[in-house]
């Protein structure tokens, strides 16, 4: 049986390389955008029906979340695959961070995602079957002054991967795993300033930023049936930081 897999952000440098990746190994994608309609729609003109359907879903608005997971669920009862990768940042140091700028990635990074789960965790219990993969960052990990917000909401999201693990039953082939990647080309890199990327540079044994082609083929194997024996596990792929 064909898998289906629920990608959120899949207009951005992850999203689309990962589509890519799971196109290719025939899975059917279900992806999920913010705002930019008219490139959704390029998307989709890449793909056919048969491979891909996307919804507008704004994570900042738990409503809409609600309103969009249950109508996905309703159009698709079995969901193999959830990638929980939709994230922004919004970056400032403790003390200059806005109220706004809190709570946009809080609510983003964090909230929206946690509802995203609640809804397709028991669709996979109901199932038995299921793979989660939450995308949270080394910020999450190691934290970050100049990047609080966003620190706090990836932080959360590895307990999220624990606290999704740790309900499973024996019964359940489900299975929960957090990815931390440390930079990686994309258009989130771009907007970083080079400091910072100097800074990650200096610490990280490899010398160099990632591809979104690795953590792609890193998501594509604990997407797999082939990860059967990991349960919330903390993958970090970022050219060894702070390792060296
Ligand atoms: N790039 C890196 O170096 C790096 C490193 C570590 C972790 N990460 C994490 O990996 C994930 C993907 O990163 P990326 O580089 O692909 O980012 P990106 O290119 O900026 O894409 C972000 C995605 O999130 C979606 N998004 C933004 N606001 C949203 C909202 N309110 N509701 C729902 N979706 C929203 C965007 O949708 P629209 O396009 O429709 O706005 C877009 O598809 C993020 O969670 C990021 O934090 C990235």
């Amino acid at each position: 049986m064909r898998k289906i897999v629920l990608l959120t952000g899949i207009m951005g440098g992850f999203g689309k390389k990962i589509l890519d990746t799971f196109i290719k190994d025939n899975y059917f994608v279900i992806g999920t955008y913010a705002k930019n309609a008219r490139k959704a729609k390029e998307l989709v003109g890449r793909y056919t029906s048969k491979n891909l359907e996307i919804y507008q879903m704004d994570q900042r608005n738990l409503e809409n979340v609600s309103r969009v997971t249950q109508k996905i669920i309703l159009d698709y009862p079995v969901i193999d695959v959830l990638i929980l990768n939709a994230g922004i940042t919004r970056d400032s140091f403790i003390f200059n961070m806005t109220e706004n700028n809190w709570s946009e990635v809080i609510d983003t990074n964090l909230l929206g995602a946690i509802q995203v789960a609640k809804n397709i965790f028991p669709v996979m219990r109901r199932n038995k079957f299921g793979r989660i993969i939450i995308m949270s960052s080394v910020s999450g990990v190691y934290g970050r002054e100049g990047q609080v917000n966003y620190s706090l909401s990836k932080g959360g999201l590895i307990g999220l991967s624990q606290l999704l693990g740790s309900m499973v039953d024996l019964n359940e082939d489900i299975i929960v795993n957090t990815l931390a990647p440390g930079m990686i080309k994309t258009e989130m890199l771009d907007m970083s300033n080079q400091k910072n990327v100097n800074q990650f540079l200096k610490a990280c044994c490899a010398k160099r930023v990632g591809d979104t082609s690795d953590v792609a083929e890193l998501t594509r194997f604990l997407a797999s049936k082939s990860n059967c024996y990991s349960q919330n596990t903390l993958f970090q792929i970022d050219g060894g930081f702070m390792k060296c």
